[in-house]
């Protein structure tokens, strides 16, 4: 938060919450417990888009096992930051998952209704295994109780921008995580 190339954000940052170096280490040693984990199998990776971006593309460097990737993209908060409950698929999967090991790649789980419909839905399709890693877990406002088997870190209820998370689609592009100023969840950006 401190680094001069991202003073643009200061303005709408509240607090430091994760640094880069911290998100880069923790990110392997996910990487190093997954490949232990799967060790002879092929791991097929299935990154939510778009916030699990920056994780999926750290997290995939640090597998030693063979990967393939795929993308799902839904819509659970609309253009607001608050959840509406109302889950939309907007980009299904490539290729199919029938009888192959799924590891769900996730930015962070809040209510969880966005992971618990995906899960419905790739379950439906028949993976060999279905697993989820996901960067960061909010469990203060969880709705539904879901099966995480990777956790990267456990954060309180705050709203926090980058490294892949977006505030009304900007500070994905931050290396670290900070919190967002809570004024501004009610507010509108500045251009
Ligand atoms: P859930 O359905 O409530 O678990 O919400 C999951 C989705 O909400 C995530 O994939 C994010 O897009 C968004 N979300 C939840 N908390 C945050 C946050 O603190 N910052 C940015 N996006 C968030
Ligand atoms: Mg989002």
């Amino acid at each position: 938060m401190s680094d001069e190339r991202f003073a643009f954000a200061r303005p709408y940052l509240a607090a430091p919450i994760l640094d880069a170096e911290t998100l880069q280490a923790r990110v392997r040693e996910m990487g190093a417990e997954i490949s232990r984990d799967y060790r002879g199998r092929a791991v097929h990776v299935v990154a939510v888009l778009k916030g699990s971006m920056m994780i999926v593309a750290d997290l995939l460097r640090a597998l030693t096992v063979p990967v393939s990737v795929d993308f799902i993209a839904v819509s659970s908060y609309g253009p607001e930051a608050r959840a509406s409950g109302a889950v939309r698929l907007i980009k299904d999967l490539d290729e199919s998952i029938a009888g192959r090991h799924v590891l769900v790649v996730e930015d962070v789980i809040d209510t969880g209704l966005t992971l618990n419909y995906i899960l419905g839905v790739l379950r439906r399709r028949q993976p060999a295994s279905l697993e989820v890693a996901t960067l960061l877990d909010k469990p203060a406002h969880r709705l539904v109780d879901l099966p995480i088997r990777y956790i990267g870190f456990t954060l309180p209820d705050r709203f926090v921008v980058g490294y892949g998370l977006d505030f009304r689609e900007r500070f994905r592009n931050l290396p670290f995580i900070a919190e967002l100023r809570e004024d501004l969840i009610e507010e509108e950006l500045i251009e």
